[in-house]
């Protein structure tokens, strides 16, 4: 039988560390159900002790899910440790994942401390992890960039002192395949009890290496666990992308020999849920889960496929779960096959009221536009939980010409205010945007606005827009969608100004 390879994700905590991605508990309990279905061994539902927020999500999480472990990452201290374990406390699988720099650079620079304090930190932290938890896995930051005989040093102790799962991470996405495939032979050949303990890699994407370093790191190095995130989101250039690993491993078995528990028919709508959610839009190239990775333009190439399919595809586009992409509902469809197509994708709505609100503009939805897709559903019951948001749009009208400058008015509600504002501007959206800061005077910046069809193929799909907002040091990345595209803007505004009126206090999580 071949070996296992644990696929451990961490979208929702080093995926969420990218800036502008931060989601709220409902979002991460939805995606933490698309990861189950995923069957993903590992979910890293957040950093326990970084917030309340995070604590709280960590916690919601580790209760919902059952057939996937549920982790919670921890600075290897007594009480991030006690907070992590509070957090996954009643959960059917847990683990505690500590992390602490063993880099020189990390160790004098940002923890100020010396090898041997670190070394002590180390296992005194696992040693009280363990006393908490039958499931430990130790990071030493910034690994790869660390003096190997000093790693050796702290591994060996760590592991000694219970630590089950060793994690490499290559932080700041430095590392080369062969090189960070043979630093973990190295680590594991020369670390008296490295058997006692399962190898991972945890890698940056900063060079674009990210899916092929943890690939050396398996193949090379024998780790036997990858961590990812669904479409590589993460800090910077982003974490090792799951769909990219899994396809890997799937599609050339005959060389890794590797067995997966993943249901890779899961991929497609856990990379659409993630990207509606985060408003990170997936490259239209993108291996696996971009919108043109199956694609076929070329003549040459069209004619290859349609007489044996494997001339040009080296996967099937259905068995990543394209083919989920179809019509689900329309306007004849009633009240009970909402409520199962929301059940069907993981979403649950708290009351009855809920459901009835998110039915009745699903109607509203179904009057405009004659197919509704998962996409549309989904954005639909992203777009009604901010009806209990502080701002609100209310009503949006605009008026442009072919040589007029436009022109718009709109009515929101800021809390129980209501505002009407009108301005003009560049073009309607400009227009709109301008009208809402006019009354909100909220300084915030631009860093990005995009518009994409939520589902492809024709111009009757919603438009679905993310605004990125900068204010006080603060990201925050609003979407919003309607099958008006200024419409779709004015609430993906509102929605960033959402995110940065809850201020949400947290520890800086690392790499
Ligand atoms: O990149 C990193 O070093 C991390 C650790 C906290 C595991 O994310
Ligand atoms: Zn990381």
């Amino acid at each position: 039988m071949a070996d296992k390879l644990i696929i451990f994700d961490t979208t929702l905590r080093d995926g969420e560390q990218s800036p502008g991605a931060s989601m709220t508990k409902d979002e991460k309990l939805r995606i933490a159900r698309q990861l189950e279905r995923l069957k993903v061994d590992v979910i890293e539902a957040g950093f326990a002790a970084s917030s309340n927020g995070d604590f709280e999500c960590v916690k919601a999480i580790a209760h919902a899910i059952k057939d996937s472990t549920i982790c919670s990452l921890a600075r290897a201290n007594d009480r991030d440790i006690s907070r992590a374990a509070e957090a996954l406390k009643g959960g059917h699988s847990t683990r505690i994942h500590l992390f602490l720099a063993t880099s020189a650079l990390h160790m004098e620079k940002k923890l100020r401390m010396t090898p041997d304090q670190v070394f002590e930190q180390a296992k005194l932290s696992t040693r009280f992890a363990r006393n908490l938890s039958g499931d430990v896995e130790f990071s030493p930051e910034d690994g790869y960039r660390s003096d190997p005989d000093f790693l050796c040093r702290v591994l060996e102790a760590v592991i000694a002192e219970g630590a089950t799962t060793i994690n490499i991470p290559d932080t700041v996405g430095y590392a080369i395949p062969e090189l960070y495939g043979n630093f973990i032979l190295d680590l594991r050949n020369r670390i008296p009890n490295a058997d006692k303990a399962i190898w991972s890699v945890h890698c940056h994407n900063d060079l674009g290496m990210a899916v092929a370093n943890s690939l050396a790191g398996v193949k090379i190095g024998g780790a036997r666990q990858i961590e990812c995130t669904i479409n590589g989101l993460g800090e910077r250039a982003g974490n090792c992308s799951l769909e990219e690993i899994v396809m890997a491993v799937k599609t050339r078995r005959d060389y890794f020999k590797l067995d997966l528990g993943i249901d890779a028919t899961q991929i497609v709508p856990a990379s659409r849920l993630v990207s509606q959610t985060t408003g990170f839009v997936v490259q239209p190239n993108k291996a696996v889960v971009g919108a043109n990775a199956f694609a076929h333009a070329s003549g040459i190439h069209q004619d290859g496929v349609l007489k044996a399919r494997d001339t040009y595809e080296i996967m099937r586009a259905e068995d990543v779960g394209w083919a989920t992409n179809k019509i689900v509902l329309g306007k004849l469809s009633g009240r009970n096959a909402f409520k199962q197509r929301l059940q069907d994708l993981g979403i649950e709505l708290e009351s009855e009221a809920e459901v009835n609100a998110a039915f009745a503009k699903f109607k509203e939805l179904a009057d405009r536009k004659s197919d509704i897709f998962d996409e549309d559903i989904l954005a639909l019951v992203m777009d009604e939980s901010v009806t209990t948001e502080h701002y609100r749009l209310l009503a949006l009208s605009q008026h442009s010409e072919m040589g007029e400058r436009p022109q718009a008015s709109v009515a929101f509600a800021a809390g129980a205010v209501e505002h009407h504002a009108q301005s003009d501007g560049n073009g309607p959206v400009d227009a709109s945007l301008k009208a809402i800061e006019s009354k909100l005077q909220s300084g915030a910046e631009m860093l990005l606005y995009s518009v994409n069809a939520i589902t492809s193929g024709s111009t009757e799909s919603q438009g679905e827009v993310t605004v990125r907002l900068q204010l006080g040091g603060r990201v925050v990345n609003g979407v919003g969608a309607d099958p008006d595209i200024v419409v779709a803007s004015a609430k993906a505004y509102l929605s960033a100004l959402n995110k940065l009126h809850s201020k949400v206090e947290r520890v800086a999580a690392q790499g």
